[in-house]
């Protein structure tokens, strides 16, 4: 997982929860980096889930919530480090549908070690979405916050439903409908 992921991640939880939950949670998992981020390193993806299940059992956030709203600040990263990405897109539906085939392709040019999940478009209209997300982490409510906030950043609402199709959370459907 890449540096910038963790590095957001912990300005987040000092924002939110103060300097000493940061320092809380780094000293109680058994982190390889010692806590220590840089932006462009790559770094386990144990890590980040020790981190965040401290921060879960801290403050009695589920993982699901704590991905769900780290993913809405996150995508302000988005925005600021990839504004041409984003304004290849004008409807919120289309970018979506993008992530696989465009976006995230992009993102592998940048970070050739970018651990990045798969999103297949079953049923696609011009407001409405079906795919299936499939990635080892399952953090498929990371997904959703940035969906979220991609419907936001084009002054649209949506419906989004989400169905576990196992029980890891590694393979999920989510049901997209524009407002
Ligand atoms: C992960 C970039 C849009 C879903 C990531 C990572 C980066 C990234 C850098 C971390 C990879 C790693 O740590 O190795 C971007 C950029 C985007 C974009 C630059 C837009 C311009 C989206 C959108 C979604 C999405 C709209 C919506 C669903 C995800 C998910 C992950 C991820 C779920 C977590 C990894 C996983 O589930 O395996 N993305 N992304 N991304 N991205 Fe994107």
């Amino acid at each position: 997982m890449k540096g910038i992921v963790f590095t957001e991640f912990l300005d987040l939880v000092e924002d939110k929860f103060g300097l000493e939950m940061v320092d809380n949670i780094i000293t109680s998992s058994t982190l390889d980096s010692g806590g220590v981020y840089t932006a462009v390193g790559t770094y386990s993806f144990s890590e980040m889930l020790q981190l965040l299940q401290h921060l879960s059992a801290n403050t009695g956030i589920s993982i699901d919530n704590l991905l769900l709203v780290y993913a809405e600040h996150f995508f302000s990263v988005i925005e600021r480090s990839y504004p041409g990405l984003l304004a290849t897109y004008k409807d919120p539906i289309e970018m979506l549908a993008s992530i696989e085939n465009h976006i995230h392709i992009e993102v592998r040019k940048i970070y050739p070690d970018a651990e990045l999940p798969t999103f297949e478009v079953l049923e696609k209209s011009e407001k409405s979405l079906v795919m299936i997300y499939k990635s080892s982490r399952a953090m498929h409510h990371f997904g959703l916050g940035l969906m979220n906030k991609t419907f936001e950043h084009f002054n649209a609402t949506a419906t989004i439903e989400l169905e576990k199709l196992n029980d890891q959370g590694t393979k999920v459907k989510f049901i997209i409908n524009k407002n």
